[in-house]
């Protein structure tokens, strides 16, 4: 079987290029350069020269602080791309599986967001996030819509990256410790949605509606800096020698993030079989790969 991928450069987009050939899949990779999925003609002449089985779209505009002021150019790839997207395979009887965020939900909440929970973004990222995810699911029955949150891998940049640096060149860093998540590891989510293809394609199962898909277990922010930080030491001899929580108010930014955005992944579990990954496994995988490429 073959997929089509769209934002193949991208963070997820190459993790995903990198595993679909464990499972069977092959992968129509397009990038921003070969189609801007915000243009109606050029997603029609990709999906006119490719024949495949599915589609993945990886494509977003994902600088959150950015988007606070450059509404019109996350709101063109979030929303009214990810609409054209699913027009097209809906055009095409393709079943689409479409990443989302967190960010659509306003934080505010102390137990795992279920995935029909009620969206309430706060920032211009999750709200062109959260219209996106409407006209995917508004647009094509055959549409799926995968939430994740706080990506890392190799392929960056992330606060992963950013912590390696840090240590290096910081002796203490300060942690926001009261934003709490589920940090996932690129490769463990690549996993999932080639998985949760493969099982739509086969007429195994069927990927319709909205799911989520995070890593486990909840963190904050300073504590997936320590983990960080602690498999540097473990492996190297970094500058740093403390990692300091500190509020949300100590660090300010210009888009608002949730205090909290755990992730309730029953569905996927439920209905694909898909179980939550580890991300510390995650964190020893690519800070291995950050240190090998600073040698
Ligand atoms: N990163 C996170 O922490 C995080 C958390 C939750 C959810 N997500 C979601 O996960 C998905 C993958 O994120 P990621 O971390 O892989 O992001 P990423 O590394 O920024 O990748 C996004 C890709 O989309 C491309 N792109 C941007 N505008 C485009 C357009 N108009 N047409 C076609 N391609 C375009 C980008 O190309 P250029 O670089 O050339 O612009 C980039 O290659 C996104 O849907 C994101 O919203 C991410």
């Amino acid at each position: 079987m073959k997929l089509l991928l769209l934002g193949s450069g991208g963070q997820l987009g190459q993790d995903l290029i990198a595993s679909a050939g464990r499972y069977g899949i092959g992968v129509e990779a397009v990038g921003h350069a070969q189609c801007d999925i915000g243009s109606k003609d050029q997603l029609c002449a990709v999906f006119d020269s490719v024949s495949v089985d599915g589609v993945i779209n990886a494509a977003a505009y994902t600088k959150v602080d950015q988007a606070e002021t450059d509404t019109e150019a996350a709101s063109r790839v979030n929303r009214d791309g990810a609409g054209l997207v699913a027009e097209q395979c809906s055009a095409k009887g393709l079943p689409l599986l479409h990443v989302s965020t967190d960010y659509v939900f306003d934080g505010e909440g102390s137990n795992p967001y279920a995935h029909d929970g009620i969206v309430c973004p706060r920032s211009v990222y999750g709200r062109t996030k959260a219209e996106g995810e409407q006209l995917v699911l508004g647009g094509h029955s055959g549409a799926a819509v995968i939430r994740t949150s706080w990506l890392f891998g190799e392929h960056g940049p992330n606060f992963l990256k950013t912590m390696v640096r840090l240590a290096f060149e910081r002796e203490i860093i300060q942690v926001v410790s009261d934003q709490l998540g589920c940090p996932t590891w690129s490769a463990h989510l690549a996993d999932a949605l080639l998985s949760m293809m493969q099982k739509t394609v086969a007429g195994e199962a069927s990927a319709q509606g909205i799911y989520h898909y995070c890593g486990a277990p909840q963190a904050s922010w300073h504590e997936f800096a320590l983990d960080i930080i602690g498999e540097v030491r473990r492996l190297s001899h970094p500058k740093v020698r403390e990692v300091v929580p500190i509020s949300t108010e100590e660090y300010p930014t210009p888009a608002e993030r949730p205090r909290y955005s755990v992730l309730d992944c029953s569905r996927i579990e439920d209905e694909f079989g898909i179980q939550q990954g580890d991300w510390r496994l995650g964190v020893k995988t690519v800070v291995a790969q950050e240190l090998r490429k600073r040698n």
